[in-house]
């Protein structure tokens, strides 16, 4: 077959050229410049293609139904989808590879393919198409996590051409995996597999294909060690819905979690845990993040957080020692570093406490990624305990956000959180202060004292002075 004309576009500023080249001779950019397919009409030519249809303008009201939804009934993956997934939608799940991804999306389409001898109303014809791993290998797979008899179509294929080809008639399947789409490639393009042309051009069309014949695809995308652009970020715009599948590979907890979404809401997250026969759901995540909590321990203090809709309570330890280094370490794991200074310098410039010549070490526990300033105070009280080698008052949760002048301000939900330290058997809170003032909150037996100050809590936790001396003040 003749390729057809390909053009390269500098992606950073769309200059356009007959060859490849390292540099962008426009904006002067290394490594910008990507193959594209040239597009059939001439651009600017609008004059000399066929008149346009004029568009059908409508009012913002109007009755249109909600879309349907297919649920898998693995409730963590249909609550992230928003709800099930949805026909004609493109979803993108990206994360590092071996993170469990494959395994996943081989569950969620053998649960929605159902056993034979299941209820053929609920089941939907599913096809897991594998570019990375082969027939056998997935069988196996399958077999090991008792999924073998569920009716899932399974094949082994790169080409897009092969693969839309396989799809598009009206009795194809109702949702299908492609994994990966760094492993597709279509033939019109001389890059290969996995350039940023052919993720874009293999997406883009198998994309045009699920929406004009009403599937729902899932595209695998790992991200590779050049980070997330050269990964799934570039197909990001292009899907309906973007999941992330995050964990640390040390530890078995999995976090699928969605951050963009047409059809629900986004910051929605799924727990797993990965076990020897694949992803178990996690309907209670506080309980795991806190199953191997230590009490009385100085430099750990529980969050109280929301994710997404759901409250889960989190452990946050911090480490303070001694430094001979002239800048000491600050290290994060879990949370942001730049917050972790900001926490630090209020620290020292409001309440006296000092770490300027410490080391200081923050970390998560369980492998969650925290996203929310609420988690200052948290970070704070763990800081503070750490410093002063003063275990936080047990059977305590925290949270609130902190200001520059030290204050502490109010964060959303805070009766969800509330109740679900209530739930895990939390006697106490330090939040921030409520307009409506009530010691106990309604329905819980939550003795909650409201600090509305970072003094308030250095005092709370060290009742003897400061705990370091400030420089000034040495
Ligand atoms: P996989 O789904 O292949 O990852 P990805 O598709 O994101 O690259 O998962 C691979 C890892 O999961 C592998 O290290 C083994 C582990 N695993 C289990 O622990 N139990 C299981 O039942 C399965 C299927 C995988
Ligand atoms: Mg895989």
């Amino acid at each position: 077959m003749a390729k057809a004309q390909s053009r390269f576009i500098c992606q950073a500023c769309a200059a356009a050229y007959g060859k490849w080249s390292g540099r962008c001779e426009q904006c002067g950019e290394w490594n910008t410049i990507a193959e594209e397919a040239a597009p059939q009409a001439t651009p600017g030519g609008l004059g000399r293609g066929r008149a346009g249809r004029s568009l059908d303008f409508v009012g913002l009201k109007g009755t249109s139904e909600p879309a349907p939804r297919r649920c898998s009934g693995i409730s963590e993956f249909d609550r992230v989808c928003g709800g099930g997934l949805v026909d004609g939608s493109a979803i993108l799940i990206g994360g590092d590879p071996g993170i469990g991804k494959s395994t996943l999306l081989l569950q969620a389409v053998a649960a929605l393919a159902g056993r034979p001898d299941q209820n053929r109303d609920a089941a939907a014809l599913c096809a897991y198409i594998t570019g990375e791993e082969s027939v056998d290998q997935i069988r196996l797979r399958a077999d090991r996590m008792g999924l073998a008899d569920c009716q899932v179509k399974l094949a082994a294929a790169t080409s897009v051409r092969d693969i839309a080809a396989s799809l598009d008639h009206a009795e194809g399947p109702r949702v299908v995996v492609i994994d990966s789409i760094q492993t597709m490639y279509v033939d019109t393009l001389e890059s290969a597999p996995g350039t940023v042309s052919q993720l874009r051009a293999g997406a883009q069309e198998l994309i045009r294909l699920a929406k004009r014949r009403g599937f729902t695809l899932l595209l695998v995308g790992h991200v590779t060690k050049e980070g997330l652009s050269a990964g799934p970020k570039v197909l990001e715009h292009m899907v309906d819905t973007v999941l992330t599948f995050e964990g640390e590979r040390g530890h078995q907890f999995r976090i699928l979690r969605a951050t963009k979404n047409r059809f629900g809401p986004t910051d929605e997250i799924g727990v797993f845990e990965m076990t020897d026969t694949g992803l178990a759901e996690v309907p209670n995540p506080s309980a795991l993040f806190l199953a191997e909590r230590r009490g009385n321990v100085s430099g750990s203090a529980v969050f109280a957080g929301i994710e997404g809709s759901r409250p889960v309570l989190v452990e946050v330890q911090a480490l303070v020692s001694a430094s001979s280094l002239a800048t000491p370490r600050r290290a994060v794991v879990g949370w942001d570093s730049g917050r972790l200074a900001m926490v630090l310098a209020v620290l020292e410039a409001r309440c006296g406490v000092a770490l300027t010549g410490q080391e200081v070490y923050l970390n998560v526990a369980g492998g969650l990624r925290i996203g929310e300033p609420a988690a200052d105070l948290a970070v704070a009280a763990a800081l503070i305990s750490a410093a002063c080698d003063r275990p936080v008052p047990e059977n305590c949760v925290i949270f609130g956000e902190l200001g520059l002048s030290g204050e502490v301000r109010a964060v959303s939900q805070a009766e969800a959180r509330l109740k679900e330290a209530a739930k895990l058997g939390f006697g106490r809170a330090l939040m921030p202060p409520r307009r409506k003032r009530r010691g106990k909150t309604a329905g819980t037996e939550i003795d909650a004292r409201e600090i509305g100050h970072l003094q308030d809590l250095v005092s709370l936790l060290s009742p003897a002075a400061r705990p370091v001396k400030s420089q000034a003040e040495r």
